[in-house]
């Protein structure tokens, strides 16, 4: 029979850090289940190298528990929590040959050379660098040495990888390859792993969860599809994406809809995300992407959208995508972007913005 996954693997119950007057992570409570990959995900500052580090057993918690498997571990020492590490700075021994590099992590573990030979080249194998063992560190370019990092990391077979901004240190080209070889790799093993990152597009490109965290809280936590489209909060909206917001009134509930006035008097539906009351002051968030432009004069209405008309005041080309800032009669600009197939709009162009109702969302102010 399968084993059923721990839902649990790694817990944090209500841990916070301090640090003097600072606090860099409150009272949070967060499950990562068994066999997943789970980003941290927010702004320079927010706590998430914190709360690695206190899982790492570099930093002690201030309160609040921690637990790997269901054992509690704030007392286990760093050796002894069988964690893989990788920092933005990979951080190779320089002088050290790359094996040596692989195999520090097995030095402890009381195993034969003949077994940590065998490991460290299964390790360079499995990052897809066979054979350089007998290299040095400077020999490799910054993404072998950062798959050295990986393989140092991975040879010791860690109950959980952690990776605080692993990519940040490589140019984008070159990231986007080895997000995808981290997780490729991170299902390949099944190796249950929590990635930090304050870039959303690898956040949400990798995730099987994403944690999105604000000032030592959690914002909102989902599958990459959760956070990014049915975002709960301002904050989370606007961090993940383009998003556009707009001020407005409850007025009237229709099915599983709710009307609202904006503040140029039009009327719109869109979707709760919450639980509001007539009157209401809200906030409708409309992704940039979700917009359709058509020429005004050409606008025909459909059942189910809500339409804006402006007048294009700025554009510009993103390769594949274009971006426009539409101006409202009310002179609000919204931001809209579209793939360059539908996009023959110059700036001085009149539009209709079409958005379906459902991809208008209502959030508390
Ligand atoms: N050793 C420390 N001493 C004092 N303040 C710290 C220390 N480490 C982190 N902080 C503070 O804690 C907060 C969270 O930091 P950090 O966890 O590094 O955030 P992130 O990794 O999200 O950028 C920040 O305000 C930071 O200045
Ligand atoms: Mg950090």
């Amino acid at each position: 029979m399968k084993q059923e996954k721990d839902p649990a693997f790694v817990q944090f119950t209500g841990i916070e850090k301090r640090f003097g007057k600072v606090v860099a992570v409150k009272k949070m409570d967060l499950k990562i289940p068994e066999g997943s990959l789970v980003t941290l995900l927010g702004p320079s500052g927010c706590g998430k190298t914190t709360l690695l580090r206190m899982l790492a057993g570099l930093e002690s918690p201030t309160l609040g528990d921690i637990y790997i498997k269901g054992k509690r571990i704030n007392d286990t020492p760093i050796h002894k929590r069988n964690l893989g590490m990788i920092f933005q700075n990979y951080a190779l021994f320089p002088h050290k040959t790359i094996s040596d590099n692989v195999a520090f992590g097995l030095k402890y573990r009381n195993i034969s050379k003949a077994i940590i030979q065998e490991k460290v080249e299964t390790a360079l194998e499995t990052v897809r660098l066979p054979g350089v063992g007998d290299r040095m560190p400077s020999q490799l370019s910054g993404g072998q040495q950062q798959r050295i990092a990986l393989a140092r990391a991975i040879v010791i077979e860690p109950d959980v990888l952690l990776m605080d901004e692993p990519l940040s240190a490589l140019d984008e080209n070159l990231r986007e390859d080895m997000r995808r070889e981290i997780d490729n790799l991170q299902q390949d093993l099944g190796v249950t792993t929590i990635f930090v990152t304050h870039d959303q597009r690898e956040a949400l490109s990798m995730s099987d969860k994403v944690v999105v965290m604000k000032d030592g809280f959690i914002q909102q936590q989902g599958t990459p599809e959760e956070v990014y489209n049915n975002s709960t909060n301002h904050f989370v909206a606007d961090f993940l994406g383009h998003s556009n917001f707009l001020d407005a009134l409850v007025d009237e509930k229709q099915g599983d809809l709710l009307g609202v006035t904006l503040d140029d008097k039009t009327h719109c539906l869109a979707v709760p995300a919450g639980a509001f009351n007539k009157g209401d002051k809200v906030e409708m968030v409309i992704r940039a992407q979700k917009f359709i432009l058509d020429y005004r004069a050409e606008y025909l209405p459909e059942p189910g959208e809500n339409v804006f008309f402006g007048k294009i005041v700025d554009r510009s080309y993103m390769g594949g995508e274009v971006s426009y800032f539409v101006e409202l009669e009310n002179k609000l600009v919204l931001h809209a972007i579209n793939f360059v197939k539908r996009s023959p709009y110059r700036r001085g162009d009149e539009v209709a913005m079409k958005v379906s109702q459902k991809n208008c969302r209502l959030l508390k102010v």
